[in-house]
């Protein structure tokens, strides 16, 4: 039996890149797949059902199943509508896997609130929305005695959680994701729902768009190639079986790298069983000072 044998998953952002490379590993695993992907260009500007069909096409003709899905994930009805078309296609929803994302980099002091606004909806937004209505189906799903075990797998990134200068939109909701699957584990785990999150690294159009990379990323003959986003998909799916043994992770992937990333945890602590002076402050914290 295949890891993910007769799961209903809905795969954001499934048209191209590491999304599209889930919806294939998924569907060789026996997941039947929903590929939703708006089509857009990198910044999110304009939309096409071309990519989300292709993908959905080329696993049918693989003798998988899958239905594709072109819903704006950062849309409210969009996001429902995507997780219905699940339940509605295949009669139930076991796994989300949040992916859709977008770029609009931009030095902070130059950044445009469109540009804010754009990758804080696509991502954060995005992550929220599908996750919000496939929660609410699995609580009454629960709630009426159907309660088995359903995944979440939301995707962060190292430019969030280890803050990359020139994508504060992009790398603050990538750490707000981070945080938000945390919530979603704690939350959910009474419908028997896990929630983790992956930061992963590989060759798509978003990193390819990065200047530098590409030379890094290019295959070298006969060696692995470690930048292939094909390689991502495997954490995914482990991250999406019923025997998953973890909740509220995250987790860096790349080439063949696996490794968990540590939470915020507190540190160097001053403290006195009185309010502090601005003076008395500096001079406790002078020890521990980065700036001195
Ligand atoms: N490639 C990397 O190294 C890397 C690193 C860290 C994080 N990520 C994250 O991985 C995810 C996948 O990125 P990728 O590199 O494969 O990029 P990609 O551009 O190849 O794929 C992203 C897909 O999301 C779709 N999409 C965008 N906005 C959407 C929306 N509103 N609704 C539905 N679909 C939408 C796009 O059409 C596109 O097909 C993203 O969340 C990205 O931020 C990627």
């Amino acid at each position: 039996m295949t890891s993910l044998e007769g799961r209903v998953a809905i795969i954001t952002g499934a048209g191209r890149g590491i999304g599209r490379e889930h919806a294939l590993f998924f569907a060789n695993e026996g997941a039947k797949v929903v590929v939703n992907d708006l089509g857009g260009a990198n910044d999110g500007e304009g939309s096409d059902q071309t990519p989300a069909e292709e993908v959905a096409a080329e696993i049918r003709a693989q003798g998988g199943e899958a239905i594709a899905n072109a819903d704006n994930v950062a849309d409210w009805e969009g996001a429902q509508h995507l997780v219905n078309a699940a339940i509605e296609a295949f009669g139930d929803l076991d796994i989300v896997v949040n992916n859709a994302g977008i770029l609009r980099d931009r030095v902070i002091v130059n950044m445009t609130e469109a540009e804010w606004d754009a990758v804080i909806a696509v991502h954060l937004k995005g992550h929220f929305a599908p996750t919000r209505w496939a929660a609410a189906y699995w609580r009454e799903e629960h709630k009426a005695g159907r309660g088995k075990r359903r995944n979440l797998v939301h995707t962060s990134s190292t430019s969030g959680l280890f803050s990359n200068p020139g994508q504060a939109n992009y790398g603050a909701a990538k750490s707000g994701i981070a945080t938000f699957s945390q919530i979603a584990a704690k939350e959910l785990s009474r419908y028997d729902v896990v929630s983790n999150c992956i930061a992963p690294g590989a060759r798509t159009r978003l990193t390819l768009a990065t200047p530098g990379l590409e030379e890094i990323m290019t295959p070298r003959d006969g060696a692995f190639d470690e930048w292939d986003p094909a390689n991502i998909s495997p954490l995914v799916a482990y991250l999406s079986t019923v025997g998953c043994q973890f909740t509220g992770e995250t987790f860096f992937a790349q080439g063949g790298v696996v490794k968990r990333v540590k939470s915020w945890e507190m540190a160097d602590t001053v403290e006195q069983p009185a309010k502090w002076t601005v003076d008395g402050l500096a001079a406790a914290l002078a020890p521990i000072a980065d700036l001195a």
